[in-house]
């Protein structure tokens, strides 16, 4: 089996933006991470990130046939992209959300998430584990 962990705008400055939110890991550290544990569970999982939503939608598009499901950090597009929403939606692959902070004790605006409807489940608030977690997920959900 094989994943797509798709990270949205902000995530490359992971480590230096707002630690008090997102803790003190860089992105490559959690991508290290998700590596390790995709080992341990017999995966096999590839990275990337984009700042800009038409990317993140092509990205989503082109993950079709070639990955099992996608680990997708929407970041603050999460909150707005009726167009990631409708890739999600037109590749039919599962889609697992997942948020670093625990959105839902944040301000009001990040409770709402426009791509939660279609993706299979969403893991908020466990740091870099939130990747982790999801990955398990969505491999129950495949196999
Ligand atoms: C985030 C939460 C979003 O509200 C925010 O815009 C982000 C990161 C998270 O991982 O906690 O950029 O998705």
């Amino acid at each position: 089996m094989k994943f797509l962990i798709l990270n949205g705008p902000n995530l490359n400055l992971l480590g230096r933006r707002e630690p008090e939110h997102y803790g003190t890991l860089t992105l490559k550290g959690i991508e290290n991470l998700i590596t390790a544990e995709a080992e341990t569970l017999g995966v096999s999982v590839s990275f990337a990130q984009s700042n800009m939503e038409g990317e993140l939608v092509t990205l989503i598009q082109q993950a079709a046939g070639v990955y099992d499901g996608i680990v997708l950090n929407a970041a603050a597009y999460t909150h707005t992209s009726i167009a990631l929403r409708d890739a999600i939606k037109a590749v039919g692959l599962p889609v697992a959300e997942v948020h670093l902070s625990n959105v839902y004790a944040r301000e009001e605006f990040r409770h709402h998430s426009v791509i939660a409807p279609v993706c299979v489940g969403t893991v908020s608030g466990f740091g870099a584990g939130s990747y982790l977690l999801a990955l398990r997920g969505l491999i129950g959900r495949v196999s």
